[in-house]
């Protein structure tokens, strides 16, 4: 079994992007600059945008965090986008999701500029990702796309489960996975809450990709020998045990499933990483860099 170690491949791509970042910014130009938008107060939330936040330090870029209260109208909303969308000095932005129910979402990501949007969720960039054309590629398939190739992992040909329809990770990545690329080529499955029998095609995947949200669904049991699994759940668990008061737990039985797995991501440290690097990469593509 081999770990597919997102924070390490994180580190290095995050080290890339800061010696393009002093390169450029060393002839004079200015840095790249990210802005978020929060809105409440949820802790996982929070979590998210503070370590997005963390990274543009770390990298040399500028970043703005524009917090508020979860009883802002859906008009102040969108107004603060037309704002970033004309403000020359913001390269990208992101609103973390989910929204309070108040706001409609896909309002909201509509609104987004496309030349602006680096969490690629507007229709335009995500038109463009399906038809195989240059697009901001959202940030957590993008991560994982890039640690398969990091690791020369082989996909073409492949038979491919992806559970989780979101349009955040399992609808784009399940695209990906097919695509005519190097590492795509892949026959795709895509199942989500109504797919029946989801044992009967686990155990005959090759590569499983875990967006489901659900603590250690996937166990041994449900595993052929030497599968490659790619576990995107983070959820919290109360541990009294721990500090916070919680551990943060994937999709998949660790213990149990990577004694089956040729690779395996970890969690924490797998995919959550490869995340944050992406939108750094989307960031300086929005700059030009
Ligand atoms: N909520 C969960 N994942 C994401 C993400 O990648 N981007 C944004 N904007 N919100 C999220």
């Amino acid at each position: 079994m081999n770990i597919l170690d997102g924070k390490k491949i994180s580190l290095d791509i995050k080290s890339e992007i800061k010696n393009c970042v002093l390169k450029n910014t060393k002839k004079g130009l200015r840095p790249p600059h990210l802005a978020a938008i929060l809105v409440g107060n949820d802790g996982a939330s929070l979590t998210y945008i503070n370590s997005k936040i963390k990274s543009c330090d770390e990298v040399g870029y500028k970043s703005s965090l524009y917090h508020y209260n979860i009883k802002i109208s859906e008009q102040e909303l969108l107004e603060k986008i037309d704002e970033l969308n004309s403000n020359e000095k913001i390269d990208g932005y992101i609103v973390q999701l989910p929204l309070p129910k108040h706001i409609n979402q896909n309002k909201v990501i509509n609104r987004i500029s496309p030349l602006k949007d680096v969490d690629g969720f507007h229709p335009q960039n995500f038109g463009s990702m399906s038809q195989g054309f240059d697009s901001f590629i959202p940030a957590t398939p993008h991560g994982i796309i890039e640690l398969i190739e990091r690791y020369e992992i082989k996909t073409s040909g492949k038979s491919c489960l992806v559970i989780g329809r979101s349009n955040i990770v399992g609808r784009p990545i399940s695209i990906l996975m097919s695509q005519k690329s190097k590492f795509g080529n892949a026959t795709v499955t895509l199942a989500h809450s109504n797919t029946k029998n989801l044992i009967e095609i686990s155990k005959s995947a090759d590569i499983i990709i875990s967006a489901l949200g659900i603590p250690e669904f996937l166990k041994s049991n449900m595993v052929k020998k030497g599968v490659v699994v790619i576990d995107v759940g983070i959820t919290r668990v109360k541990d009294l045990t721990k500090k916070k008061g919680y551990k943060i737990v994937g999709d998949v039985d660790f213990e149990g499933v990577s004694k089956k797995a040729s690779y395996i991501t970890p969690v924490p440290g797998g995919v959550g990483p490869m995340t944050i690097a992406m939108l750094l990469k989307n960031t300086l593509r929005a700059r030009n860099f």
